[in-house]
Parts: C-alpha cells; sequence; structure tokens
C-alpha cells in the first residue's frame, strides 16, 4: 500500500494499471477512518482489480463556524486501516495541490441540495460536488463507493454523476453501526461518555419512526411528531431536523406511499451527528 501527495503521481499509477486493463474502485474519504469506511474499502477490493482510497479533509465543504480546524486527522492510523482492508494506495493531497491559488471553479447542484443537511449547511453540497468531480477526473474510477449514512450526499452525488456524464458508477453500500445501534462516524470522538449515551437517541428515535411505517402508519407528520418527542427527551439533544422525503428524489410527502428517507442530524451537545433509514 503506498500515500500519494500529488496529482500527478496518482494520475501515472492510475495509467500504468489501466494499460495493463486493471479495473480501478474509488473509496473518498476524509480520513479519520472507521468500520464504516473499511466496509466500502472492503467491498471496492472485491469489485476492483485496484481500489484507491481519497484521504482529504476539503475545506470547500466546511462552513465558517463549522469543524474545519478540529476535524480528526491520523494518516498512520488511517494507513493500518486501509492495508488491512486491502487497498492499494491512499491518494492524501496538500489543501493547495487541490486549490491553488486561481482555482475558481465549482460544481452546483440547483436540486437536491437545498433541504435536509443543505437547509443548515448552505455550501456544503457545493463543496462535496466539487471535490468529487476533481477526485473522479483525477482518479478515472470505474466504480467509486459511499455510505448510505450520508444519504443526501449518495443522492446528490449520482445525479451529479448522471448529469455530467461522469462514466462511472456509484455504489451505496449499508450504514455501519456500533453494536448498540450508533451509527458509525469520525465525529463520534468528538462526544463524552455522557454524550455517547445520549447520542443512542438517534438510532432509537428512528426505530421508533421505523416501527410505525411497518405497522402501516402513513402519515408523514404523525411519524416526524413522535420521532421529534421521544428525541427531545433527551437533555443533550437538540434537533436540527427531522424529515421524510421520497428516495432518491429527496421531495417533501405528506403520505408514505413509495420508498422514502427518513433522515434527521441532532446536535449532543456541540457535535452534529446524522443518521437516517430508507424504507
Ligand atoms: O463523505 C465524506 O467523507 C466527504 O463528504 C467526501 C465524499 C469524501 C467528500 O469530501
Amino acid at each position: 500500500m503506498i500515500i500519494i501527495k500529488t496529482i500527478e503521481e496518482l494520475r501515472e499509477l492510475v495509467k500504468g494499471w489501466k494499460r495493463e486493463g486493471l479495473s480501478v474502485g474509488f473509496v473518498p474519504t476524509m480520513g479519520y477512518l472507521h468500520e464504516g469506511h473499511k466496509s466500502l474499502i472492503i467491498r471496492s477490493v472485491a469489485e476492483n482489480d485496484k481500489t484507491i482510497v481519497s484521504d482529504f479533509v476539503n475545506p470547500m465543504q466546511f462552513g465558517p463556524t463549522e469543524d474545519l480546524n478540529t476535524y480528526p486527522r491520523d494518516l498512520d492510523r488511517d494507513a493500518e486501516l486501509v492495508t488491512e482492508a486491502g487497498a492499494d494506495a491512499i491518494f492524501n493531497p496538500e489543501p493547495e495541490e487541490m486549490y491553488t491559488d486561481s482555482f475558481s471553479s465549482y460544481v452546483d447542484m440547483t436540486t437536491l441540495t437545498g433541504g435536509l443537511c443543505g437547509k443548515t449547511r448552505p455550501i456544503h453540497f457545493r463543496g462535496v460536488c466539487t471535490v468529487l468531480a476533481k477526485l473522479f477526473n483525477i482518479v478515472t474510477p470505474d466504480k467509486a463507493y459511499f455510505g448510505q449514512k450520508d444519504a443526501q450526499q449518495l443522492a446528490v452525488v449520482k445525479h451529479m454523476v448522471e448529469d455530467l456524464n461522469f462514466g462511472l458508477e456509484i455504489v451505496g453500500c449499508p450504514i455501519i453501526r456500533e453494536e448498540d445501534g450508533l451509527a458509525k462516524s469520525s465525529r463520534n470522538t468528538y462526544l463524552s461518555k455522557e454524550e455517547r449515551e445520549a447520542a443512542l437517541i438517534l438510532s432509537k428515535s428512528l426505530k421508533l419512526g421505523s416501527d410505525m411505517m411497518e405497522a402501516g402508519e402513513k402519515d408523514v407528520q404523525k411519524i416526524v411528531q413522535v420521532i421529534k418527542e421521544n428525541i427531545e427527551k433527551e437533555p443533550l439533544a437538540k434537533i436540527d431536523y427531522v424529515e421524510i422525503v421520497s428516495w432518491p428524489e429527496l421531495e417533501e410527502v405528506s403520505e408514505i406511499t413509495g420508498t422514502v428517507l427518513c433522515a434527521m442530524a441532532v446536535y449532543i451537545g456541540k457535535t452534529r451527528l446524522i443518521d437516517n433509514i430508507i424504507r
């Protein structure tokens, strides 16, 4: 497993693989990898001849008051996990390698990005789409792997790849959870012991909603209300949003008639956590 810092070096490596007719899988990440990332890498390794993992905390997708500076970083630890999972290379560029002083081109999407996380993170998806467009052009993978935990991101990326004819397959992979139900996230490391316990309110409340749907409840407002009331019982939790929208269009629905995404973002103390179910 090698660590690559420059775009030129990465292009050379991939060019060589492509000359040999090898397929390339790609797992974009912001590092501080956990079992969720590992499951994506393992899937990519199983489905492609070669796998590249990008490890880049993308400044463009963080708002001015968000956690860019404190976002956890540990390349040595990441390298161990990537090696264990069987990938071939980590791409770990410096921000200046990705964004030169004259950088001024962006990928913006006019649908899918305004609701859910986009409401309180207005520049987030422009940053995500722009960095992924760059990474897809640099890596030129056959397939790229994304976790369903960022369900809106998954829908946005699929849409962008279709709109802009990137010619690669986006593979969505299931959420990986801790034994007690908490969705794995690099941001879980911010939680104190007490907050870690309180964070279970996300998966527990989603389960409540899921059970209501399972029992045949179709009224979206009713389900959202029950979920919100349950989260509000946890003193350390503050709701950013709880929504049920159509999947993968992310459109508002009042009644459940087809596949829906039930998604939430909740602050536990200062840490903003997301979770969802699709059903
Ligand atoms: O999901 C993430 O970690 C990031 O949004 C991504 C896709 C690596 C883009 O920076």
